[in-house]
């Protein structure tokens, strides 16, 4: 694939997945090696599990922390975050929930499923920046505990996240999606707004999914290498 020029667009949205931090050594969540084959989410990662076991569902996701800590945005991620800083117009809209893109230096990142660096009171909605640790598991004004900012199986995702995502696919004349199985919704949707809105949909992913046939192009190399490609004009 010959490499594009971002000046020919007016309005790039680049659509991340677990894929996009398996690169750096986070884990994804299926296939093989992934989250949930070695953790049922029924016991770490929904509102019941909470409520039933607050400290275990926590220490789970303190070890996420640790984990992503212990990794480095990769060359993916630069591109990404340096496109974003040179020019108006490009927007990262991510299924993940890890950070990494700001941690590369990006500013405006649309995070659909949360972030694992916020907690917040389910009582007053009030949301708190966490780092490795917490600095208090419990919230000061109610003494509820306090769980993560992010979107756990059998969660609702916050609709104007949603809204402004889609606002944002629908408007894009550059849609490049990057590591993502497509098979979790309404994520998985979201390629059909960016072809729907006329922009030229590019696929980055070694391994193609259901939603392949969609996209005008299909680049099948990860990540880190097919990014740096992608943007020679940065
Ligand atoms: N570069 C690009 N893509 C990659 C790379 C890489 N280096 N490595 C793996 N992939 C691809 C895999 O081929 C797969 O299609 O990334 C995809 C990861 O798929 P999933 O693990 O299903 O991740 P995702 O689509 O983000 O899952 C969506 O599911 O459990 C929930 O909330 C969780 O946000 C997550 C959501």
């Amino acid at each position: 694939m010959e490499g594009l020029s971002h000046r020919d667009y007016g309005r790039i949205v680049f659509f991340t997945g677990a894929g996009m931090s398996a690169e750096s050594g986070v884990p994804t969540y299926r296939g093989r090696g992934g989250i949930w084959d070695s953790y049922r989410w029924e016991e770490y990662a929904c509102q019941r599990a909470f409520e039933r076991d607050p400290d275990k569902v926590l220490k789970f996701h303190e070890l996420r922390r640790k984990a992503v800590l212990a990794c480095e945005p990769h060359a993916g991620h630069r591109v990404i975050a340096a496109l974003q800083k040179a020019r108006p117009g490009v927007r990262i809209v991510t299924q993940n929930i890890d950070g990494m893109h700001q941690r590369a230096g990006a500013t405006d990142v649309i995070e659909l499923h949360g972030s694992l660096w916020r907690v917040r009171c389910e009582e007053h909605g009030v949301r708190q920046d966490v780092g490795e640790a917490y600095r208090e598991t419990r919230c000061p004004a109610c003494g509820r505990h306090l769980r993560p900012d992010i979107v756990w199986f059998e969660d609702s995702l916050d609709r104007f996240t949603i809204e402004e995502a889609v606002r944002a696919i629908r408007a894009a004349d550059l849609f490049i999606s990057i590591g993502t199985s497509g098979v979790v919704w309404p994520a998985a949707g979201f390629p059909r707004f960016a072809k729907e809105g006329g922009a030229l949909c590019v696929e980055i992913n070694p391994e193609a999914n259901e939603m392949s046939p969609l996209y005008d192009i299909s680049i099948r190399e990860p990540a880190g290498k097919a990014l740096p490609r992608l943007f020679t004009d940065l």
